[in-house]
C-alpha cells in the first residue's frame, strides 16, 4: 500500500456506504484502511471497489487527479480495529443502522483513540446526543451523513453532538470539501436531520394527493422529475422564491397569503395504510416491476443519470 501525504482514514463497516466513502477518500489522496467484523466483507469490498473504479475510469468519471492504480494502492483491508486506527486522522463508522451496535463501536473506539482523531458516524437518522452519550472523546464526535450513492450525490450533512468542539465541525467540513463532497452544517441536532425532513414533507403530501385520488402515482412522480426537480438540481426552494419575484421580500409580499391558504389544507400525518401502499405500488410496478432484476436495472439507470448530471453540474457550476 502507498503511504499517503494527505493522511489516513479508517472505515468501520465495509458495506455499501463504507465502500463509497473508501473510494471518495482515495480519490482525495488519503490512505484508507477498511475494517469489518466479517473478513469476507473486506475482501468483497476491495474487489468491488476495483471493478467500480475501472468502470468509472472507462466512463471518464473517476474522481480526483490520481490514476485508478494509484487510488487502489491507497486502500487496504485491516483485520484489527486497534491496528487500523493507529495514526488515523478520521474514522468513518458505516455499520448497520442500529443504535446499540453503533454505541458499542463508539465505546470501543473511545477507549483506543487519541485526542486528535475525528470520530464520525454515517448514520441516516440516529441523534448524535444518543449515539455519542457519555464518550470521553465526545468533542471529537460528529455525524457525517452521506446521500446514496455518495460517489454521485455530493451532499454530506454534518450534525454535531451538543458538546462537539467547533474545530471538529470545521475539520470535518474541510475534509469533505477536500474529497469533492458538499458538506452542510446542521447547527442543532433534529430528528431526521435536514434532508430527510424535507424528503418526508414531500412524501407526506405526495401520499395524501394519491390517496385522495387527486393525481395518479406516476403523474405525481412526473411533477417532481419534470417540474420541481429540474430546478432543484441547481437551486434550492429558497433561491427559487428569491428568483421567482423581485427578490425574497417581494416574493413574500406577493405570495405568502396564498401559500398559507394552501398550507392550511394540508391534513394530518398520513397513516401509510396498506390499501394506499398497494395503490401506489401498482402505479410504480407499471414502470418498474418490483422483482430484484428490474429494481437493480432501474437503480443502475438512476446512477448513470446521476453520474451524467454530476458531470453537467461540474461544467455549468465550477466550484
Ligand atoms: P451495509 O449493511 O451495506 O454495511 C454494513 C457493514 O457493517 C457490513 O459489511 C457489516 O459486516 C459491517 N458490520 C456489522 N457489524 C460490525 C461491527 N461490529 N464492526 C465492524 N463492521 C460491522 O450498510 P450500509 O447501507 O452501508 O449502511 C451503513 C450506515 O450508513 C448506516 O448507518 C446507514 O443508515 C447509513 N447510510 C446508508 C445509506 C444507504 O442508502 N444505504 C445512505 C446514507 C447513510
Amino acid at each position: 500500500m502507498a503511504s499517503s501525504a494527505a493522511g489516513c482514514v479508517v472505515i468501520v463497516g465495509s458495506g455499501l456506504i463504507g465502500r463509497s466513502w473508501a473510494m471518495l477518500f482515495a480519490s482525495g489522496g488519503f490512505e484508507v484502511k477498511l475494517y469489518d467484523i466479517e473478513q469476507q466483507q473486506i475482501r468483497n469490498a476491495l474487489e468491488n471497489i476495483r471493478k467500480e473504479m475501472k468502470s468509472l475510469e472507462q466512463a471518464g468519471s473517476l474522481k480526483g487527479s490520481l490514476s485508478v492504480e494509484e487510488q487502489l494502492s491507497l486502500i487496504s483491508g485491516c483485520p484489527s480495529i486497534q491496528e487500523a486506527v493507529e495514526g488515523a486522522m478520521h474514522i468513518q463508522e458505516c455499520v448497520p443502522e442500529d443504535l446499540e451496535l453503533k454505541k458499542k463501536i463508539f465505546a470501543q473506539l473511545d477507549s483506543i483513540v487519541d485526542d486528535r482523531v475525528i470520530l464520525s458516524s454515517s448514520t441516516s437518522c440516529l441523534m448524535p446526543s444518543k449515539l455519542f452519550a457519555g464518550l470521553v472523546h465526545v468533542k471529537q464526535c460528529i455525524v457525517a451523513h452521506p446521500v446514496n450513492p455518495p460517489y454521485y450525490v455530493p451532499l454530506v450533512e454534518l450534525v454535531p453532538h451538543p458538546e462537539t468542539a467547533p474545530t471538529t465541525v470545521d475539520r470535518t467540513h474541510a475534509l469533505m470539501k477536500k474529497i469533492g463532497q458538499c458538506p452542510v452544517r446542521v447547527q442543532k441536532e433534529v430528528d431526521g436531520f435536514v434532508l430527510n425532513r424535507l424528503q418526508y414533507a414531500i412524501i407526506s403530501e405526495a401520499w395524501r394527493m394519491v390517496e385522495e385520488g387527486i393525481v395518479s402515482p406516476s403523474d405525481l412522480d412526473l411533477v417532481m422529475s419534470e417540474g420541481l426537480g429540474m430546478r432543484y438540481a441547481f437551486i434550492g426552494p429558497l433561491e427559487t422564491m428569491h428568483l421567482n419575484a423581485e427578490g425574497m421580500l417581494n416574493y413574500c409580499d406577493r405570495y405568502s397569503e396564498g401559500m398559507k391558504r394552501v398550507l392550511k389544507t394540508f391534513g394530518p400525518i398520513p397513516e401509510f395504510s396498506r390499501a394506499t401502499a398497494e395503490k401506489v405500488n401498482q402505479g410504480m410496478c407499471l414502470k418498474v416491476p418490483d422483482d430484484p432484476e428490474h429494481l437493480a436495472a432501474r437503480r443502475q439507470w438512476r446512477d448513470e443519470c446521476l453520474m451524467r448530471l454530476a458531470k453537467l453540474k461540474s461544467r455549468v457550476q465550477p466550484q
